[in-house]
């Protein structure tokens, strides 16, 4: 399967004879997750008891430590050993590959004196109880030698400049193409640093077999982590086992590996028992990535019948000085809108925070709440509906690369979300609909969100109970990977549903490239999908060849697989006679996904349009979510309430995004001032009020085998502008600095007089 003619052949997932792709299967490990039965790392049981590990934070920004006394520590109860830079092994060098293949290089920890940021892991305790281990923490004394440290975004915005290797796409003339527009806008906005605020934070248990490195990590990509920690540990990259069987919650943040990984596996080999190792709440904001700040400058200009003249979306983000990362917030701009004059870019400004990294829909989650703010601007400035004004403006090709969409259902997520939310009872005059002392309004956002396959491996094992068998070295970090792969495998071989077993998680298994960008589900599933077609030519081929089969000698195109059965016309056969008459021992077949050759001829996205109905408080400044809707284009849908929850949970974080999440620096440490779930705010069950997600009907062939795309990241893209916009309905303030907090609407209600 490696052209898009090939996917042309019988394809069990498009004929869905059993009906179980797209179904509402309910979760393959739910029963382990609500019994406990489902372990995270930091919780599996190892083969003798563990000692717990704890990393102590750096308390500077950036400097050196010039003196580390540690014997306080090294005697306090039940301490096994305290490590800081003078005394950790031996590690690989940062950044080396011993072994050229491997996808993720050395990354050595207590590597030396220098302090790059708040909260870098600078000592670590292990002790025989995690509270031994944490009062000994308490008792290493570092001295630092602090260096200036460049921490305030703002105050360094002068020194933005281009990303490596990046530049501004630009067609036409955006600053003529305003000046010669009859209605204009130019506003920025900005969004703060957000946390992931994973719910189990990056933890590792690890023990050793002889040379043989055992650990469990909550990671997204299997790989990498094993890669990473063998060149770390220097030793051979089979000596590295790795698993992440159920992981709490990833979004972005747990797309490398981090001190916890290597620290467990030096300090079990050190004391030749397990080791455990968690970052605290606390230290998750500092010691992993976030996602950085932005401050975007949005330029539309159009005719008076609201056709655009002029797009610009420029982005200034900020990420660590070792680093590169760049918050692409404006590139989902440039396959939005149509406008002849288009100019859309990054800036990039270097600083001694903790680690900028992808946090989910990285780029759209930011991006989307500037641009898509503006158009509602720019449709009140025309007094056009901000529906029509984006249908007008809707594309006919990709507007800047001059390609064909895939396939493209903006246009009907809108209008069906128009329709079913009752958006024409919208007054676009602001402040109209008062219930006491709230203000009602209503908003609306397009999403885009665009969609990838990478290339993946999986096998299939039948064996002589007819049972099914997935193996994939791919992730499950809460979005359903196990059942979809579980509905795959039962409707491409014909079994029911509980005869299919799920392996996944583990490095020993054929390698995926794990969950993020909203990847995951297309390319592990097409990968499992082709093993699943190769285990059925097999199983056809040992029943033709077979004497004693009923299917002997028949055609082997003509086999099909039902109910636990395989048949031909009216001789049929149960699979799991056939197998264990032949191969009592089971019979495996491999397969993989490779990126069409003709794949990058396609625009291709994922879409959708966000409704939302906010209740603004006059008096307080308080803003509730009463309804949410969203309706999305995203390929065929395996499983519609995973992707369901998978949208709805993007759609939340959206309502976080637009009204109480984001991380304040303290300028004189350099660390997140709010720094535990107290302090960051994330919507809870009782601020979202009514949500519904919807999913068209589409099959994106020109996408995969099964025509499905990703959802895990759309939810996200555009809600928190459907919620700003919403806002300004109600009370007509237009807060362009996120999160859009009581303290900026009452300032701006007080003003207006509407309190
Ligand atoms: Mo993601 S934020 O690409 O896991």
């Amino acid at each position: 399967m490696s052209s898009v003619s090939d996917w042309e052949v019988t394809n069990p997932v498009k004929e869905n004879r059993a009906g179980l792709i797209g179904k509402g299967v309910e979760r393959y490990e739910g029963p382990l997750k609500v019994t406990g039965a489902a372990p995270y790392a930091y919780e599996v049981e190892p083969p003798s008891p563990p000692a717990y590990g704890v990393m102590l934070p750096a308390a500077i920004a950036r400097g050196r430590i010039v003196e580390a006394e540690v014997s306080a520590a090294e005697a306090a109860a039940g301490v096994h050993l305290v490590w800081t830079h003078k005394n950790v092994p031996q590690q690989g060098v940062k950044g080396a590959r011993a072994h050229p293949r491997s996808t993720a290089p050395a990354r050595p920890v207590l590597e030396n004196d220098r302090v790059a940021f708040f909260g870098q892991p600078v000592a670590f305790i292990v002790a025989d109880t995690l509270e031994n281990a944490q009062a000994a923490a308490g008792l290493v004394r570092l001295t630092y030698e602090a260096e200036a440290a460049s921490v305030d975004f703002q105050a360094h915005m002068s020194e933005a400049d281009f990303p490596p290797n990046e530049q501004d796409t630009q067609l036409g003339d955006v600053a003529a193409g305003l000046a010669n527009s009859p209605v204009s806008l130019d506003e920025t906005w900005t969004t703060p640093i957000q946390n992931h605020c994973q719910m189990e934070p990056c933890a590792t248990l690890a023990w050793w077999e002889g040379d043989k490195c055992i650990v469990h990590t909550s990671i997204q990509m299997v790989k990498p982590a094993q890669h990473g920690l063998a060149e770390t540990l220097m030793i051979d990259r089979d000596a590295v086992h790795l698993m992440t069987r159920y992981i709490g919650g990833g979004f972005g943040g747990k797309g490398q590996s981090y001190d916890d990984l290597a620290l467990a596996a030096l300090g079990a080999r050190a004391l030749g028992r397990p080791v455990k190792v968690a970052y605290s709440r606390q230290h998750m904001m500092h010691g992993t990535i976030h996602r950085p700040a932005t401050v975007m400058r949005v330029r539309l200009g159009a005719e008076r019948n609201g056709r655009l003249t002029t797009m610009s979306l420029m982005t200034t983000t900020h990420c660590h000085r070792d680093g590169n990362f760049t918050e692409h917030a404006s590139n989902f701009a440039r396959s939005l809108y149509a406008a002849p004059n288009r100019l859309t870019g990054h800036r990039l400004v270097y600083l001694d925070l903790p680690g900028a990294g992808p946090m989910r829909a990285p780029g759209e989650a930011s991006g989307m709440l500037s641009l898509e703010c503006a158009m509602d601007e720019l449709a009140e400035k025309l007094a056009m509906d901000p529906v029509e004004l984006r249908i007008l403006n809707e594309p006919e090709v990709d507007p800047e690369t001059g390609k064909p969409f895939s396939i493209r259902q903006l246009v009907r997520c809108m209008r069906q979300g128009a329709q079913t939310f009752g958006w024409e009872k919208r007054d676009p005059r602001p402040g109209r609909r008062r219930e006491g002392r709230w203000l009602i309004g209503l908003g609306m956002s397009a999403a885009i969100r665009g969609n990838f396959l990478l290339p993946a491996k999986a096998s299939f094992t039948v064996d002589a109970m007819g049972v099914i068998t997935v193996r994939q070295g791919m992730t499950d970090i809460g979005t359903g990977t196990y059942t979809v792969l579980a509905q795959i495998a039962a409707e491409t071989l014909g079994v029911p549903l509980g005869d299919v077993r799920v392996e996944i998680g583990d490095s020993e298994l054929p390698p995926a490239p794990g969950s993020g960008g909203q990847f995951g589900a297309a390319t592990a599933g097409s990968a499992a999908l082709d093993a699943g077609m190769n285990l059925r030519k097999a199983i056809a081929e040992l029943a033709v060849a077979d004497p004693v089969s009923p299917l002997f000698g028949g055609p082997t195109h003509d086999i099909t697989f039902q109910d636990g059965f395989i048949a031909i016309a009216n001789r049929s056969e149960r699979l799991a006679e056939l197998i264990s008459r032949n191969r009592p021992e089971g019979l495996t077949a491999s397969g993989e996904i490779r990126p069409a050759a003709d794949a990058r001829n396609w625009s291709q996205h994922t879409y959708g349009a966000h409704f939302c109905e906010v209740g603004v408080d006059t008096i307080t400044g308080e803003v509730r979510t009463r309804r949410m809707l969203g309706v999305f284009a995203a390929g065929r849908i395996l499983n519609w309430r995973t992707a369901r929850s998978q949208l709805t949970g993007g759609m939340i974080w959206g309502v976080g995004s637009a009204l109480t999440e984001g991380n304040a620096v303290d300028p004189r440490y350099g660390s997140l001032i709010n720094q535990d779930l107290a302090g960051y705010l994330v919507p809870v069950q009782a601020d979202i009020g009514e949500i519904e997600a919807i999913m068209l009907d589409e099959v994106d062939d020109k996408a995969n085998p099964m025509g499905i795309k990703g959802v895990g990241e759309l939810g996200i893209s555009g809600a928190g502008a459907a919620v700003a916009n919403a806002i300004y309905n109600a009370c007509g303030v237009r807060v362009r600095d996120y999160p859009i907090t009581p303290d900026k609407l009452l300032a701006a209600l007080a003003t207006r007089g509407a309190a």
